[in-house]
Protein backbone atom coordinates (compact mmCIF):
# COMPACT_ATOMS: atom_id res chain seq x y z
CA UNK A 1 0.00 0.00 0.00
CA UNK A 2 1.32 3.45 -1.07
CA UNK A 3 -0.20 7.03 -0.74
CA UNK A 4 -1.22 7.82 -4.30
CA UNK A 5 -1.93 11.52 -5.43
CA UNK A 6 -4.61 13.85 -2.96
CA UNK A 7 -3.07 11.33 -0.27
CA UNK A 8 -5.94 8.19 -1.34
CA UNK A 9 -4.21 4.59 -0.58
CA UNK A 10 -3.25 3.03 -3.94
CA UNK A 11 -2.25 -0.67 -3.56
CA UNK A 12 0.76 -1.06 -6.57
CA UNK A 13 0.90 -4.79 -7.84
CA UNK A 14 3.91 -6.57 -8.99
CA UNK A 15 3.92 -10.09 -10.52
CA UNK A 16 5.74 -11.45 -13.39
CA UNK A 17 2.51 -11.78 -15.90
CA UNK A 18 1.47 -8.26 -15.26
CA UNK A 19 1.85 -5.35 -13.26
CA UNK A 20 -1.14 -3.22 -11.43
CA UNK A 21 -2.80 -0.10 -9.65
CA UNK A 22 -5.84 -0.22 -7.56
CA UNK A 23 -7.03 2.55 -5.52
CA UNK A 24 -9.30 1.87 -2.18
CA UNK A 25 -11.09 4.87 -3.05
CA UNK A 26 -13.93 3.28 -5.79
CA UNK A 27 -12.03 0.42 -6.14
CA UNK A 28 -10.34 1.98 -9.10
CA UNK A 29 -8.21 0.19 -11.01
CA UNK A 30 -5.64 2.30 -12.37
CA UNK A 31 -2.93 0.50 -14.35
CA UNK A 32 -2.80 -2.85 -16.12
CA UNK A 33 0.00 -4.14 -17.88
CA UNK A 34 0.73 -7.48 -18.96
CA UNK A 35 4.41 -8.63 -19.28
CA UNK A 36 5.61 -7.42 -22.66
CA UNK A 37 3.06 -5.09 -23.18
CA UNK A 38 2.43 -0.85 -22.86
CA UNK A 39 -0.14 -0.09 -20.61
CA UNK A 40 -3.81 -1.11 -21.71
CA UNK A 41 -5.58 1.35 -19.38
CA UNK A 42 -5.83 4.60 -20.15
CA UNK A 43 -5.60 7.23 -17.40
CA UNK A 44 -6.21 11.10 -17.32
CA UNK A 45 -3.56 13.74 -16.68
CA UNK A 46 -6.13 15.77 -15.49
CA UNK A 47 -7.95 13.03 -13.23
CA UNK A 48 -9.18 14.49 -10.14
CA UNK A 49 -7.45 12.48 -7.11
CA UNK A 50 -10.07 13.53 -4.13
CA UNK A 51 -12.00 11.45 -1.57
CA UNK A 52 -15.35 13.76 -3.03
CA UNK A 53 -14.40 13.35 -6.78
CA UNK A 54 -14.09 10.02 -9.31
CA UNK A 55 -11.06 9.08 -11.04
CA UNK A 56 -10.80 9.87 -14.47
CA UNK A 57 -9.86 6.85 -16.56
CA UNK A 58 -8.93 3.23 -15.68
CA UNK A 59 -11.40 1.02 -14.44
CA UNK A 60 -14.35 3.34 -12.59
CA UNK A 61 -17.26 1.38 -11.70
CA UNK A 62 -20.72 2.68 -11.87
CA UNK A 63 -23.03 1.63 -9.15
CA UNK A 64 -26.43 1.58 -8.15
CA UNK A 65 -27.34 3.59 -10.73
CA UNK A 66 -25.74 4.39 -14.90
CA UNK A 67 -25.49 7.94 -15.51
CA UNK A 68 -27.66 10.60 -13.65
CA UNK A 69 -29.77 9.75 -11.26
CA UNK A 70 -33.39 10.51 -12.52
CA UNK A 71 -35.01 10.38 -9.13
CA UNK A 72 -32.74 13.02 -7.31
CA UNK A 73 -30.60 15.23 -9.70
CA UNK A 74 -28.02 15.95 -6.88
CA UNK A 75 -26.88 12.26 -6.66
CA UNK A 76 -23.99 11.91 -8.23
CA UNK A 77 -23.85 10.98 -12.12
CA UNK A 78 -22.69 7.03 -12.20
CA UNK A 79 -23.69 6.07 -8.39
CA UNK A 80 -21.84 5.69 -5.28
CA UNK A 81 -19.68 2.71 -5.56
CA UNK A 82 -16.78 5.31 -7.60
CA UNK A 83 -16.60 7.40 -4.60
CA UNK A 84 -17.17 4.84 -1.88
CA UNK A 85 -13.79 3.78 0.53
CA UNK A 86 -13.86 0.14 -0.29
CA UNK A 87 -11.90 -2.27 1.99
CA UNK A 88 -9.39 -4.73 0.78
CA UNK A 89 -10.02 -8.49 1.66
CA UNK A 90 -7.29 -10.16 0.17
CA UNK A 91 -4.30 -10.19 -2.03
CA UNK A 92 -2.87 -13.54 -3.64
CA UNK A 93 -0.72 -14.77 -6.23
CA UNK A 94 -2.78 -16.77 -9.34
CA UNK A 95 -1.49 -20.54 -10.35
CA UNK A 96 -0.42 -18.25 -13.99
CA UNK A 97 2.26 -15.96 -12.66
CA UNK A 98 -0.40 -13.05 -11.96
CA UNK A 99 -1.58 -11.79 -8.94
CA UNK A 100 -5.23 -11.12 -7.51
CA UNK A 101 -6.56 -8.93 -5.41
CA UNK A 102 -10.40 -8.65 -3.32
CA UNK A 103 -12.26 -5.58 -2.48
CA UNK A 104 -15.56 -5.11 -0.73
CA UNK A 105 -17.94 -2.42 0.04
CA UNK A 106 -21.47 -2.40 1.77
CA UNK A 107 -23.87 -0.12 0.22
CA UNK A 108 -27.09 -0.68 1.61
CA UNK A 109 -28.94 -2.99 0.98
CA UNK A 110 -26.41 -4.22 -1.40
CA UNK A 111 -22.59 -5.80 -0.24
CA UNK A 112 -20.58 -5.75 -3.59
CA UNK A 113 -17.48 -8.00 -3.71
CA UNK A 114 -14.68 -6.63 -6.29
CA UNK A 115 -11.97 -9.43 -7.59
CA UNK A 116 -9.28 -7.90 -9.88
CA UNK A 117 -6.49 -10.10 -11.73
CA UNK A 118 -4.03 -9.02 -12.86
CA UNK A 119 -2.49 -11.10 -15.06
CA UNK A 120 -1.77 -11.86 -19.26
CA UNK A 121 -5.14 -11.22 -19.24
CA UNK A 122 -7.18 -8.28 -16.92
CA UNK A 123 -10.12 -10.39 -15.34
CA UNK A 124 -12.95 -8.57 -13.09
CA UNK A 125 -15.98 -9.47 -11.30
CA UNK A 126 -18.27 -8.16 -9.28
CA UNK A 127 -20.41 -9.89 -7.53
CA UNK A 128 -23.65 -7.92 -5.90
CA UNK A 129 -25.10 -9.56 -3.14
CA UNK A 130 -28.69 -7.75 -1.89
CA UNK A 131 -29.33 -7.94 1.84
CA UNK A 132 -31.49 -11.06 3.33
CA UNK A 133 -33.03 -8.77 5.55
CA UNK A 134 -34.00 -6.48 3.21
CA UNK A 135 -37.67 -6.62 2.99
CA UNK A 136 -38.06 -6.76 -0.88
CA UNK A 137 -36.73 -6.85 -4.15
CA UNK A 138 -34.35 -4.00 -5.18
CA UNK A 139 -32.56 -3.31 -8.08
CA UNK A 140 -29.64 -1.67 -9.54
CA UNK A 141 -27.68 -0.61 -12.73
CA UNK A 142 -24.31 -1.42 -12.81
CA UNK A 143 -21.06 -0.78 -15.65
CA UNK A 144 -17.38 -1.43 -15.37
CA UNK A 145 -16.50 1.83 -17.25
CA UNK A 146 -13.06 0.63 -18.97
CA UNK A 147 -11.00 3.15 -20.71
CA UNK A 148 -8.30 1.54 -23.17
CA UNK A 149 -5.25 3.83 -24.40
CA UNK A 150 -5.34 3.50 -28.11
CA UNK A 151 -2.92 5.07 -30.28
CA UNK A 152 -5.64 7.73 -32.11
CA UNK A 153 -9.05 7.07 -31.10
CA UNK A 154 -9.81 7.86 -35.10
CA UNK A 155 -7.85 4.65 -36.42
CA UNK A 156 -9.35 2.11 -34.56
CA UNK A 157 -12.12 -0.48 -35.26
CA UNK A 158 -14.54 -1.87 -32.84
CA UNK A 159 -16.17 -5.17 -33.99
CA UNK A 160 -18.88 -7.46 -32.08
CA UNK A 161 -21.78 -4.90 -32.05
CA UNK A 162 -23.20 -4.42 -35.50
CA UNK A 163 -25.93 -6.41 -35.40
CA UNK A 164 -27.48 -4.75 -32.26
CA UNK A 165 -29.54 -1.52 -31.23
CA UNK A 166 -28.43 1.37 -29.40
CA UNK A 167 -29.68 4.17 -27.68
CA UNK A 168 -27.79 7.37 -29.02
CA UNK A 169 -27.02 9.24 -26.17
CA UNK A 170 -25.70 12.33 -28.32
CA UNK A 171 -28.67 12.56 -30.67
CA UNK A 172 -31.44 12.86 -27.56
CA UNK A 173 -31.50 9.44 -26.46
CA UNK A 174 -32.74 8.04 -29.57
CA UNK A 175 -33.80 4.14 -29.99
CA UNK A 176 -31.49 3.58 -33.31
CA UNK A 177 -31.05 0.08 -35.95
CA UNK A 178 -28.03 -1.64 -36.20
CA UNK A 179 -25.71 0.02 -38.63
CA UNK A 180 -24.27 -3.32 -39.77
CA UNK A 181 -21.02 -2.16 -39.89
CA UNK A 182 -17.93 -2.47 -37.09
CA UNK A 183 -17.69 1.05 -35.07
CA UNK A 184 -15.52 4.04 -36.47
CA UNK A 185 -15.32 6.91 -34.11
CA UNK A 186 -15.86 10.00 -36.31
CA UNK A 187 -16.98 12.21 -34.01
CA UNK A 188 -18.55 12.30 -30.19
CA UNK A 189 -19.86 8.62 -29.65
CA UNK A 190 -22.29 8.17 -26.65
CA UNK A 191 -23.89 4.87 -27.28
CA UNK A 192 -25.58 1.94 -25.21
CA UNK A 193 -26.08 -0.89 -27.50
CA UNK A 194 -29.12 -2.90 -25.91
CA UNK A 195 -29.89 -6.79 -25.18
CA UNK A 196 -26.06 -7.44 -25.99
CA UNK A 197 -23.82 -10.53 -24.66
CA UNK A 198 -21.32 -9.95 -27.27
CA UNK A 199 -17.85 -9.86 -27.01
CA UNK A 200 -15.99 -6.44 -28.59
CA UNK A 201 -12.77 -6.48 -30.79
CA UNK A 202 -10.78 -3.03 -30.41
CA UNK A 203 -8.62 -3.32 -33.18
CA UNK A 204 -5.72 -0.76 -32.67
CA UNK A 205 -3.73 -1.04 -36.28
CA UNK A 206 -1.57 2.04 -34.71
CA UNK A 207 -0.22 -0.48 -31.55
CA UNK A 208 -0.35 -3.10 -33.50
CA UNK A 209 -2.76 -4.27 -30.80
CA UNK A 210 -5.88 -6.15 -30.92
CA UNK A 211 -8.00 -6.50 -27.41
CA UNK A 212 -10.96 -8.98 -26.55
CA UNK A 213 -13.10 -7.62 -24.25
CA UNK A 214 -15.53 -10.20 -23.10
CA UNK A 215 -18.17 -10.10 -21.13
CA UNK A 216 -20.76 -12.81 -18.65
CA UNK A 217 -23.53 -11.28 -16.75
CA UNK A 218 -23.83 -8.17 -18.55
CA UNK A 219 -26.59 -7.40 -21.40
CA UNK A 220 -25.61 -3.55 -22.27
CA UNK A 221 -22.05 -2.42 -23.72
CA UNK A 222 -21.20 1.17 -23.89
CA UNK A 223 -19.16 3.11 -25.96
CA UNK A 224 -18.12 6.48 -25.24
CA UNK A 225 -15.32 9.04 -26.48
CA UNK A 226 -15.94 12.53 -25.96
CA UNK A 227 -14.42 14.38 -29.32
CA UNK A 228 -13.33 17.93 -28.68
CA UNK A 229 -16.15 19.79 -27.25
CA UNK A 230 -17.10 17.68 -24.64
CA UNK A 231 -13.25 17.13 -23.64
CA UNK A 232 -13.23 21.24 -23.69
CA UNK A 233 -16.07 21.44 -20.82
CA UNK A 234 -15.10 18.58 -18.54
CA UNK A 235 -12.54 20.08 -15.93
CA UNK A 236 -11.12 16.58 -15.16
CA UNK A 237 -10.03 15.00 -18.82
CA UNK A 238 -7.45 17.82 -21.02
CA UNK A 239 -9.26 19.57 -23.83
CA UNK A 240 -6.71 17.06 -26.01
CA UNK A 241 -6.76 14.06 -24.43
CA UNK A 242 -9.92 12.22 -26.33
CA UNK A 243 -7.80 10.91 -29.11
CA UNK A 244 -5.95 8.52 -26.94
CA UNK A 245 -8.52 7.09 -25.56
CA UNK A 246 -12.27 5.07 -25.81
CA UNK A 247 -14.65 3.25 -23.33
CA UNK A 248 -15.73 -0.07 -24.14
CA UNK A 249 -18.39 -0.67 -21.06
CA UNK A 250 -19.46 -3.49 -19.39
CA UNK A 251 -22.84 -2.95 -18.54
CA UNK A 252 -26.28 -3.66 -17.17
CA UNK A 253 -28.74 -0.47 -17.43
CA UNK A 254 -32.25 0.86 -18.16
CA UNK A 255 -34.11 -2.09 -19.32
CA UNK A 256 -31.37 -4.68 -18.23
CA UNK A 257 -31.11 -3.33 -14.47
CA UNK A 258 -30.55 -6.35 -12.10
CA UNK A 259 -33.42 -6.76 -9.85
CA UNK A 260 -32.57 -9.26 -6.84
CA UNK A 261 -34.36 -10.97 -4.75
CA UNK A 262 -33.42 -10.52 -0.34
CA UNK A 263 -30.81 -12.88 -0.17
CA UNK A 264 -29.59 -13.35 -3.72
CA UNK A 265 -26.45 -12.69 -5.85
CA UNK A 266 -25.44 -11.54 -9.28
CA UNK A 267 -22.48 -11.47 -10.98
CA UNK A 268 -21.17 -8.82 -13.71
CA UNK A 269 -17.70 -10.10 -15.63
CA UNK A 270 -15.75 -8.37 -18.70
C1 LIG B 1 -20.37 7.28 -20.16
C2 LIG B 1 -21.71 7.91 -20.39
O1 LIG B 1 -20.53 5.99 -19.70
O2 LIG B 1 -19.66 8.03 -19.17
C3 LIG B 1 -21.52 9.34 -20.83
O3 LIG B 1 -22.44 7.16 -21.36
C4 LIG B 1 -20.70 10.10 -19.79
O4 LIG B 1 -22.78 9.96 -21.03
C5 LIG B 1 -19.39 9.34 -19.56
O5 LIG B 1 -20.43 11.40 -20.27
C6 LIG B 1 -18.51 9.98 -18.49
O6 LIG B 1 -19.20 10.18 -17.32
P1 LIG B 1 -18.53 10.90 -16.11
O7 LIG B 1 -19.61 11.05 -15.05
O8 LIG B 1 -17.42 10.03 -15.64
O9 LIG B 1 -18.04 12.23 -16.60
Amino acid sequence: MSRGPGGLTKLLLDAPAAQGAIYLHGAHVAHWQPNGHTPVLWMSRQSNYAEDKPIRGGVPICFPWFGPNLQDSKAPAHGLARLHAWKLSAVARTSSQGIACELTADLAPFQLTYRVEFDQVLRLSLTTRLSSSHDRPARYEDALHTYFAVSDVRNITIEGLQSVDYIDKVDQAKKKTATGEAIQITSETDRVYLNTTHACRLLDPGQHRTILVEKTGSRSTIVWNPWIDKSAKMPDFGDDEWPEMVCIETANVGDHAIELQPGGAHKTMP
